[in-house]
């Protein structure tokens, strides 16, 4: 079973899909970036022609509206999206948060009317756990959800949410009971909640330090009628259920910091060949080849592991991915920060002038580093789950 579980799968359909996104994002994506970014928004072009890819629903069934394919697919399009606009692969990345739990946990009904629209590109969604009190400890939030009269009314102060402020769908998590003295999970329960209904506002987009063409934003419900049948699996579940979320997405944010590393090897190779100094090319320079050569090894190590938690997704060893893809999480991100501090440092003025675009590699990856749980808890995740199995 251990050598089972090392195992890497790819196959020719997946190089293709890979060859067939690359192609999408340098030929009709490219040259929107700059703009997009300096807007802070992704334009209208660029999500309609992501809409006829299907890079919306990559792994969601057919019958829901995607394409049907599997784990390693996704990584595959958010590492070549990610590679290219890490912004356009956050606000797809979004819509599987939200479409995730619906999937595995939520009723035939939820999944016809909320996962096709999404999947197929024609809605947006987001998933509202964050509070301003409740980050990492996702266990200590406040916002609740009172059962009256066969509803739920719903009060919550959700904050950090993408696609928070141009969403139509949102998963929310809120207490339907108070936490018990030995499992503080129990209680949180999840609704899925439209963005038309009475009492859910915009309270205000926070602007970040990269993925700018990303929206993020405060979100307020209050007093929000919830019809009982948009309470998703069981009530008192939603603890497990945004678990079991973020366990299958660490894995695509893997797959997006591996598009960053790339674009960074790929920009500090180019640069080399093409800058003298002192009467050579940069890549003459030992310094400069100890930089590439290092990016290299990072990349590709990472790549493995965050293909490899991948495959345990596709292989359906759910337990065994968990650790995986928050190593693969942690390691990624922190591969792709060193990466793009390096192209900075090989391209010099280059490489902090906002022209350029290597700047943005690290800008965006130390978001990346923090979302879906910040690296310090995927390390704890990792430790958890080992010491689980190994001590019960
Ligand atoms: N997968 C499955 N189950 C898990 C799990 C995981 N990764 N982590 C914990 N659990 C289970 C445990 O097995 C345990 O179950 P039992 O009681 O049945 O044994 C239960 O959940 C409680 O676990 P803990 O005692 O470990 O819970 P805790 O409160 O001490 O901490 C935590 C858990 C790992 C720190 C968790 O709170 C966590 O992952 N925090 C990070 C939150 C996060 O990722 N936020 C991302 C926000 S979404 C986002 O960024 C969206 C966006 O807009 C981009």
């Amino acid at each position: 079973k251990t050598m089972e579980a090392f195992n890497v799968e790819i196959s020719e359909k997946h190089e293709l899909f890979r060859r067939a996104v690359r192609e999408f994002m340098e030929r009709d994506v490219a040259p929107y970036v700059e703009k997009g970014e300096k807007e802070g928004q992704i334009p209208k072009e660029v999500l309609e022609k992501a809409k006829e890819l299907g890079l919306y629903g990559v792994s969601v069934p057919e019958e829901y509206g995607g394409q049907g394919g599997d784990s390693l697919m996704t990584v595959i399009a958010q590492e070549e999206m990610a590679r290219v606009w890490a912004a356009l692969s956050t606000r797809v990345a979004v819509g599987g948060l939200f479409m995730t739990p619906i999937l595995l946990f939520g009723s035939e009904e939820q999944r016809k009317k909320y996962v096709t629209p999404v999947a197929k590109g024609d809605k947006v969604a987001a998933f509202a756990n964050t509070e301003p009190q409740a980050g990492s400890d996702v266990a200590g939030m406040q916002s609740t959800a009172k059962k009256v009269n066969g509803k739920y009314i719903l009060n919550a102060r959700k904050i950090f949410i993408t696609n928070g402020g141009i969403a139509d769908y949102y998963v929310v998590t809120a207490r339907t009971s108070p936490p018990e003295p030995n499992a503080r999970w129990k209680g949180i329960s999840m609704f899925v909640v439209e963005r038309e209904w009475k009492g859910v506002k915009v309270l205000n987009r926070i602007e970040t330090m990269g993925l700018k063409a990303s929206n993020t934003a405060e979100l307020a419900f209050e007093d929000v009628e919830v019809p009982a049948e948009n309470l998703v699996g069981e009530e008192g579940m939603g603890f497990k259920y945004a678990m079991s979320t973020f366990d299958a997405s660490r894995v695509g944010v893997a797959g997006q910091a591996l598009g960053v590393a790339q674009a960074a090897l790929e920009k500090m190779t180019n640069y080399s060949v093409q800058r003298s100094a002192f009467g050579s090319p940069l890549l003459g320079f030992q310094m400069v080849q100890e930089k590439i050569a290092e990016t290299l090894t990072e990349v590709n190590a990472a790549r493995l592991v965050t293909y490899w938690a991948a495959t345990l997704y596709n292989k359906g060893m759910t337990n065994e991915a968990i650790i995986a893809s928050s190593m693969a999480k942690y390691f990624a991100t922190e591969v792709a920060e060193r990466a793009a501090i390096r192209a900075i440092t090989v391209h010099g003025g280059y490489g902090v002038a906002t022209s350029t675009g290597v700047e943005r590699l690290l800008r965006d990856v130390e978001i990346m580093k923090i979302y879906e749980g910040a690296n310090d808890i995927q390390k704890l995740v990792i430790l958890k789950e080992t010491a689980r199995r190994l001590f019960g």
